[in-house]
């Protein structure tokens, strides 16, 4: 039986159904399976030419014993996931032309077209296959910069298991984004938007983990969240690494650089563990707009909280990459007692300077890089200029990281970019970076459900900064009574 635990050590080893329903471990930890499991390169080789979908059929039954879900109802659940896909081949690469070796991942053919898309609707859908088997009913809570926010809503539509709510930072998200969300008219989906949070959404992760806190609040709703604090959501981004490594190499064993547009860590987190399980990865690039938390991890083994800058990537404007915790418990063998103390010393002080033997430990085989708006407009407007070929900012972060970062790749490595956001979730950056009015956006700016959603009226749930704690309770409570 695989189990779960808490990165942090406290609490009881759980299934992997407690482990989803419960979001948080009991002592606030991020909850990890025991070991990871091991995947030959033979084994990746025989996924050659399966589908996306296949891929992570094989990836998750790795983590999920038969007993919990069988194979019949794992299968009807991934492709009940990724049908509202508007790719046929749900993930799809790019070559580019102007970067010889550089591939792009498309990961923003889902329902609201963000790689959040890719693993929320799984985990929106484990959410209620469990509730339904146990009769029980569940409120969920998500903070978002602008795309877990939409991709958790949209999956939770006609799910009568749930009452799910998501909270955003109200003047720092697009107004498409924040569309995507708003102009839901299920009757169990509640979209609250939050003014003058002075650290963006890190403030709303901090007040998630708050009512999580308080065991009574938490009893009484039934409350979990899908924020990417679930494990589900970090196991079944480790497939896209799978399979996009399938889709680039010539023979499986090559070796594959991945650049990743980051903020909390979720997403590089899976990459992380799909190299431990035995993916075979060059160097993992770490892609930071002018917020540069993990920039600083990374190269100079700090971890530390500074003021948040507004970039264009907006959706990575994070300052607390609290994924970051789930991936060094691996990275330094498995030591929960050491992951606690560096937890307790970063909420006492709002820094942790790591030791050189840890800093080795975790920072072998990355590289990072932290790109400006000027970096990120300049190549969207470039690669646009040579291949018609439309970058989102956050895609355009990890194309430019990448590029910056050629010397230090083994000659001749391809490159997997993550493009991690479709580009007309940003309309105003790419005006601004191809310098056209919004009525000249390319094609490939726009979208069908995002004009469509222009043109419902918003149900929007507001409050202020210094009275949401109150507000959100009242709110929750009113829904469920
Ligand atoms: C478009 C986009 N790119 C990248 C990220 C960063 O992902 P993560 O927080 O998992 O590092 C996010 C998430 O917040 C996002 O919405």
């Amino acid at each position: 039986m695989i189990q779960f635990v808490s990165n942090k050590g406290g609490g009881q080893p759980v299934d992997f159904e407690t482990a989803i329903l419960d979001g948080f471990a009991s002592d606030g930890g991020l909850y990890v399976p025991t070991t990871l499991p091991k995947i030959s390169l033979q084994e990746i080789a025989k996924w050659k030419d399966y589908s996306y979908t296949a891929v992570a059929y094989e990836v998750l039954s790795r983590f999920i014993d038969e007993s919990v879900i069988s194979e019949k109802e794992l299968k009807q659940l991934l492709a009940d996931s990724f049908s509202s896909f508007y790719h046929q081949q749900l993930i799809p690469n790019y070559a580019l032309k102007s970067q010889p070796n550089f591939y792009i991942q498309e990961l923003f053919h889902g329902p609201t077209l963000s790689f959040k898309d890719v693993a929320m609707g799984f985990v929106v859908n484990l959410f209620n296959f469990f509730l339904k088997r146990r009769g029980e009913q569940m409120s969920i809570i998500v903070a978002t910069t602008g795309d877990t926010g939409p991709a958790a809503a949209h999956a939770s539509i006609g799910k009568e298991s749930l009452n799910t709510w998501v909270l955003y930072p109200k003047e720092l998200i697009t107004e498409e984004q924040e569309r995507q969300m708003t102009t839901i008219s299920a009757p169990n989906v509640f979209a609250v938007g939050v003014s003058d949070c002075p650290d963006g959404a890190d403030d709303l992760d901090i007040l998630i983990a708050d009512l999580f806190v308080d065991k009574s609040f938490k009893k009484e709703l039934n409350l979990s969240s899908v924020n990417s604090i679930n494990w589900g959501r970090v196991m079944m981004q480790t497939v896209h690494y799978f399979y996009g490594y399938l889709q680039t190499v010539n023979k499986v064993g090559e070796l594959l650089n991945f650049a990743v547009p980051s903020g909390a860590f979720g997403n590089l987190c899976a990459g992380s563990l799909a190299k431990m399980m035995g993916l075979p990865v060059g160097k993992f690039i770490i892609a930071n707009n002018q917020n540069a938390c993990l920039h600083r991890i990374f190269t100079q083994g700090i971890f530390l909280k500074k003021d948040i800058i507004a970039c264009q990537a907006s959706a990575i404007d994070i300052l607390i990459p609290y994924n970051f915790w789930r991936y060094l418990y691996f990275a330094i063998g498995q030591k929960p007692t050491k992951i606690k103390g560096w937890i307790a010393d970063f909420e006492k002080t709002g820094k942790v300077l790591f030791d050189k033997e840890t800093f080795d430990a975790y920072s072998k085989g990355y590289l990072a890089a932290i790109i400006s708006d000027e970096e990120t407009l300049a190549t969207i407007k470039s690669v646009y200029e040579t291949e018609q070929y439309l970058l989102d900012p956050h895609a355009a972060v990890a194309v430019k990281a990448a590029q910056n970062l050629v010397p230090k790749l083994s000659p001749n490595t391809k490159t997997l970019c993550l493009a991690t956001a479709h580009p007309c979730k940003f309309p105003e950056s790419i005006k601004l970076a191809l310098g056209t009015e919004s009525n000249d956006l390319p094609p490939a700016g726009k979208h069908k459900s995002v004009e469509e959603a222009k043109t419902f009226c918003q149900r929007i749930y507001s409050c202020d900064y210094k009275n949401m704690d109150t507000a959100i309770r009242r709110s929750m409570k009113a829904a469920v009574n």
